[in-house]
């Protein structure tokens, strides 16, 4: 089974304001697609906040980790900038498939300016903070992701399949 990290960007989850939907349904969701969540976190809308608990994912060794919310245009969204400063690989094409996807269900999805990229072993991925972007975003990339995965841990060699 394929360990997976989860952390919630939000001040309001963090202060228990409002209730976590996002981060529980990327968790269903993983775990119905054969992911074990060994980390999971909510965390307010702070960079340092943000970098450390991605840290961990990448200090334990966790081949995924999916970020939900601060992607977009609230002065408090600080999630794209914090997952820059930890990765050192970007991944571009994982954001841009979310985007290219989601525009065609909402114009609004534009407004995320997530990112994704790796650094060591962990393969970082920004989604919105709505649950139903969240399942939107999830049913993009999680399919293709399994081969990424496989290529990041060293399991498989090539793109023959
Ligand atoms: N992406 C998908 N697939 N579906 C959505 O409903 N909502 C958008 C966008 N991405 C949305 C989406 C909206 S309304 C915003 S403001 C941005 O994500 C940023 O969300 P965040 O600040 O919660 O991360």
């Amino acid at each position: 089974m394929r360990k997976a990290g989860v952390i919630v960007s939000s001040d309001a989850c963090f202060n228990g304001q409002r209730e976590d939907k996002s981060g529980k349904a990327i968790k269903e969701v993983l775990e119905n697609n054969g992911y074990e969540v060994k980390y999971f976190s909510i965390v307010p809308d702070d960079f340092t906040a943000l970098v450390n608990a991605m840290n961990i994912c990448v200090a334990c060794e966790i081949p995924l980790c999916l970020t939900t919310g601060g992607t977009g245009f609230s002065p408090r969204d600080i999630t794209p900038e914090a997952t820059r400063a930890v990765i050192e690989r970007e991944a571009p094409g994982i954001a841009e498939a979310i985007w290219q996807e989601s525009v065609k269900i909402t114009p609004r999805a534009m407004l995320s300016r997530a990112v994704s990229g790796i650094k060591n072993k962990t393969l970082i991925i920004n989604l919105p903070g709505s649950e139903k972007a969240v399942r939107e975003a999830l049913d993009v990339i999680l399919a293709p992701l399994e081969h990424g995965l496989d290529i990041l841990l060293g399991e498989s060699g090539n793109c023959a399949r």
